[in-house]
């Protein structure tokens, strides 16, 4: 069975202050689950220093939202993937929509930037999902199954099993209209399905499900077979709502392992 991953994206959001608060208290939890569901938050990069001093020593991980398609250079305002590791970050997220779709990142940048974070140690957190139009026209797996080979093609031989793939549905994100568990469920075998026809050991790829998860709608989502956790947004925000979510996913790998999950695609 894959472990369970969730992950906090706090965006462009909080301040030293702020934020302080909430490393801790993932800290403090995350010792509770040590070993059953992995846990993270990726924050914006210029607290990566705070996250360092206050989740050192815990079981629980930290990372970007965004790393550099190069290496080094006259890239002005970017960050590589080795300075972000540096700061013990272990997870960047790339091709957000949020970044597709404000910065105009093509599925070969964000197959660069796979590529790079894999080269520093970091894990890629790659992010697709289809629109609202899309889903309505009835194209959405075929659509993310493109988004996601776009990536795949950049990577080398023996990459594509090192990635997550986060699934997050564009007209979920931030909207509290969460996909359902079933719409999830089918999207995530479907990625599955195209990781699987490159060959290759891409069964153990994680995938997590992103877009308006809440402490409501986590144990439904968590406990699907091919839902291996959750990029959490708005909810991760408030160390609350974060940890009862966390809860979730101890939940679901509990009920999985004792029994078969029963949520269905549609
Ligand atoms: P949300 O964001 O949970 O606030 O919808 C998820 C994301 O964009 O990663």
């Amino acid at each position: 069975m894959r472990r369970k991953l969730v992950w906090g994206n706090w965006k462009m959001n909080g301040s030293a202050a702020a934020n302080a608060a909430l490393p801790g208290s993932l800290a403090m939890h995350a010792k509770s689950i040590a070993g059953r569901v992995d846990v993270g938050v990726c924050v914006p990069a210029v607290y990566l220093e705070q996250d360092r001093r206050e989740l050192a020593g815990a079981t629980a991980a930290w990372g970007v939202q965004d790393v550099s398609a190069h290496e080094c250079g006259a890239y002005t305002g970017e960050i590589s993937e080795h300075m972000v590791s540096e700061f013990g970050a272990t997870y960047a997220i790339v091709g957000h929509s949020e970044r597709r779709i404000n910065h105009g990142e093509t599925g070969a940048t964000i197959g660069e930037k796979a590529r790079q974070a894999l080269s520093a140690g970091l894990v890629p957190v790659v992010c697709v999902g289809e629109s609202e139009a899309q889903r309505d026209a009835g194209i959405a797996e075929e659509y993310v199954c493109v988004q996601l080979t776009a990536v795949l093609n950049v990577l080398a031989p023996g990459q594509a099993e090192q990635i997550v793939v986060a699934y997050e549905p564009v007209w979920a994100i931030g909207t509290g209209r969460s996909a359902t568990a079933a719409q999830a469920q089918s999207m995530h075998a479907a990625i599955r399905a195209c990781l699987l026809a490159r060959g290759g050991r891409q069964a153990n790829v994680r995938l997590l499900y992103g877009g308006s998860v809440n402490p409501g709608s986590a144990y439904e989502l968590f406990r699907c077979e091919d839902v291996d956790g959750g990029l959490v947004g708005g909810a991760s925000l408030k160390s609350a709502d974060f940890i009862q979510i966390i809860g979730a996913a101890t939940g679901a790998t509990g009920a999985m392992e004792q029994a078969h999950p029963t949520c269905e695609a549609s």
